[in-house]
């Protein structure tokens, strides 16, 4: 079975086309320049230019899939959340593209999406090339018995999302069975990583930006304190981080040295890094759940892979991470799922709409 998984909940306009777990193409047009200038993104602007790349993404998707739209039996489509203007451009396309074809439509959400992210075979391929990580940052994170193609993850797992709309845990029982178990109380974790770079001069896109500078800097130069939330809750809160490190700027009087930017940077990331794990391993013994499946642009952060990395060794745990092109927003992850939900013959009415807020809990 082929799906076409169609993204555009932000600022992505992604499609792939998936069989199972094989992604057979993943292609993503960033309109990170066209916000650049805003600092942020800007959700007119976002579905304007979903509308024009679409048909050009659809077709090099197509192609790098070497699959005609005739071969496509399942098409799926982010519904839920994310932007209003922009998921509507995506869903419509979708839906259009199912009635024309007379396959069915799937409607996903964009959370499920990434908790399953980590279910995709790795698309990395020595053929295919990608950007060289440093060594001891890991590609993706699998249990020994599972590694390669495919990996099983036994349920219930613990599933942590960690964008820029979301830090939220979740019990994962089964396929589609979600309970969440703790959530951030103000900003997400990647709003956070956007904000404080934005404050140091990087620009937009900011998580990304920072992580790069934060590999040149002093994790220890800035002192950042833990929000006091209780030791075994599972909430989380980035505001505290987010004050003291314009504190920090605030002193600087204007003049951010790249020695400071670097070391504020890293000590930002080595806190909010810790504070991550830290919830998850609360969670983890709370609920007596011992499969860690950590998701989403947030999971991307090479700080945060590496302490994983080194923390699963010890941990009683076992840790998987999807690759880090899955991490971010992507068509793979939404064709996976609308396909999941395709072998059970739960399809969508062409009539579903758009929904910017809504939680992943049944
Ligand atoms: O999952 P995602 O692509 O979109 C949402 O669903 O929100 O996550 C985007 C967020 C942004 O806030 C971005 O700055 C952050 O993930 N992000 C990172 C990194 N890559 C993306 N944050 C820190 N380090 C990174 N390497
Ligand atoms: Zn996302």
């Amino acid at each position: 079975m082929k799906i076409l998984g169609i993204e555009t909940s932000c600022d992505e306009t992604a499609v792939a086309v998936v069989e199972g777990r094989k992604i057979l193409s993943n292609i993503i047009a960033s309109q990170g320049a066209v916000h650049a200038p805003f600092g942020g993104v800007v959700p007119e602007i976002a579905s304007r230019h979903h509308i024009e790349n679409l048909p050009a993404v659809l077709e090099t998707a197509l192609s790098k899939a070497q699959t005609r739209l005739s071969e496509i039996d399942v098409v799926a489509a982010t519904y839920t959340p994310g932007l209003l203007p922009a998921l509507l451009i995506g869903l419509q396309f979708g839906k259009a593209l199912a009635f024309a074809l007379k396959k069915p439509f799937i409607g996903v959400n964009h959370l499920e999406g990434h908790l399953n992210s980590v279910f995709l075979d790795d698309p990395l391929t020595p053929t295919l090339g990608s950007a060289p990580l440093a060594p001891q940052v890991p590609r993706a994170l699998r249990l020994a018995s599972h590694k390669g193609r495919g990996s099983d993850i036994d349920y219930p797992f613990l599933g942590f999302i960690v964008s820029g709309g979301h830090t939220h845990l979740y019990k994962v029982e089964a396929f589609g069975k979600y309970k969440l178990l703790g959530a951030t109380r103000d900003d997400a974790a990647g709003e956070a990583f956007d904000k404080v770079a934005k404050l140091l001069g990087l620009g937009y896109p900011g998580g990304p930006r920072l992580d790069k500078i934060a590999q040149e800097g002093d994790p220890h130069a800035f002192r950042f304190t833990k929000p006091k939330l209780g030791d075994e809750s599972l909430e989380f809160s980035f505001s505290g981080y987010k004050t003291a490190a314009l504190l920090h700027v605030q002193k600087q009087n204007g003049n951010l040295s790249q020695n400071f930017v670097a070391d504020l940077a890293a000590s930002f990331q080595h806190a909010v890094t810790d504070f991550l794990i830290d919830r998850l391993s609360a969670a983890g013994r709370r609920h007596r759940l011992n499969n860690w499946v950590v998701t989403g642009g947030v999971a991307a952060n090479k700080g945060l892979r590496q302490k994983l990395a080194t923390f699963s060794k010890e941990a009683p745990c076992n840790l998987f991470l999807p690759p880090m092109e899955l991490c971010t927003d992507n068509g793979a992850m939404i064709a996976y799922v609308g396909g999941e939900y395709g072998k059970r013959k739960k399809h969508s009415p062409l009539s579903l709409n758009a929904v910017a807020y809504s939680a992943l809990a049944q």
